[in-house]
């Protein structure tokens, strides 16, 4: 087995190691404050918690199995976490949790930047401990790499004060939401620094932050403190009435590209940076599907969370023909992946995975 080098700057350069999640024993968890404010309005999973079924864990894992079976087939080194009892209740000085979470998907908590691999705060107390599922390859990495920065950022309170309490109703409605997503009104207070990897997107010396339900404005400022180096870049996305995680929203295919959801648009005053330096950000083809698969906490867009391999190869979902479309009119090569039944584990082929190792070095886009 070659030994591990932790590099990977940006979201496109040819990707060589990737974390693929598994989906063993993962839980609906219980009600609590950040979740809820994010669990449609209209989901089937509202007022259920408890392990999820038997038979989707089993149709979740053959489906992340034959990701991580084809991306090995391509000369990728792929590693898998090991799951922790996701069962067991959690208890801090400051809150209690009957279930975790799972653990999937590994981009909500892994935050790869050169040769650091950053453990994220998170925002759900049911996904505190989700870092333990990557501490047994975090620890072989160390070993094996001379150059790797093990990283953990602040472990939050996640007391009442980081939530708004007016987030807390069930019936908020489409319009209101809106309006507080515009008004940058989310469900995290700024009591304290919360991010979750997966708003973070990487270019270079840029990081292109969400500022959401999952990552507060404080969260970003110690982001930008953390990473000296780096310019870090606040968006948010005023058409996004449920804003977590900026991968089925926001997606860099290669210099100069970037897919953005049509419905939640990036304000103008952020796209200057993009525009001045040449990049392109066209709207992203509309999904296959009309509503998401059975308990499933994302929107249809996971139909644009593609992973991308080099930049002129990307992994769509297999269903999703109007993207893999668009692709291939963009010029990229397109890998149909199979994942729409593993979708409810939280996410789609971006999601599903961490990186490791991508070639390429720190290069300035924004110059
Ligand atoms: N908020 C996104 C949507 O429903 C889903 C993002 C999932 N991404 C992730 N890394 N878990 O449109």
């Amino acid at each position: 087995m070659t030994k591990t080098i932790v590099n990977s700057w940006n979201e496109w350069d040819p990707l060589r190691h990737v974390i693929v999640g598994r989906a063993d024993d993962c839980h609906i968890p219980p009600a609590e404050p950040a979740l809820d404010a994010k669990v449609p309005e209209d989901s089937d999973m509202r007022g259920q918690w408890g392990r999820r079924p038997q038979d989707t864990i089993d149709r979740a894992n053959e489906l992340l199995d034959g990701f991580a079976a084809l991306l090995e087939g391509r000369g990728i080194r792929v590693d898998r976490p090991t799951p922790i009892d996701h069962a067991q209740p959690a208890t801090t000085p400051d809150f209690h949790t009957d279930s975790q979470f799972g653990c999937m998907p590994p981009r909500d908590v892994l935050l790869t930047v050169g040769s650091e691999i950053l453990e994220a705060t998170m925002s759900y107390r049911c996904r505190w401990f989700e870092y333990l599922n990557y501490r047994p390859l975090m620890q072989r990495y160390f070993e094996e790499d001379p150059r790797f920065r093990h990283e953990s950022a602040p472990k939050p309170r996640l007391t009442d004060a980081d939530y708004h309490p007016d987030y807390l109703s069930d019936k908020i409605g489409n319009a209101k939401r809106l309006e507080w997503a515009a008004a940058k009104h989310f469900v995290t207070t700024e009591e304290e620094p919360l991010f979750d990897a997966a708003d973070v997107l990487r270019f270079g010396r840029d990081l292109v932050v969400q500022h959401g339900f999952t990552t507060n404005l404080k969260g970003i400022e110690w982001l930008r403190r953390h990473f000296p180096d780096h310019r870090v870049h606040a968006v948010n996305f005023p058409g996004d009435p449920y804003p977590i995680h900026i991968d089925a929203t926001f997606t860099p295919l290669r210099p100069g590209l970037i897919l953005n959801n049509p419905q939640r648009r990036l304000p103008d005053a952020q796209r200057q940076m993009f525009e001045r330096n040449g990049w392109d950000i066209v709207d992203a083809a509309q999904p296959a599907h009309n509503s998401p698969p059975p308990l499933c906490y994302s929107s249809t867009w996971l139909s644009m969370n593609v992973l991308v391999l080099d930049p002129k190869t990307v992994c769509v979902e297999a269903s999703e023909v109007y993207q893999m479309e668009q692709m291939d009119k963009l010029g990229m090569n397109v890998i149909p992946v199979a994942l729409r039944d593993a979708y409810a584990f939280g996410g789609g082929l971006h999601c599903c995975t961490a990186d490791v190792y991508r070639e390429g070095q720190c290069e300035d886009y924004f110059p």
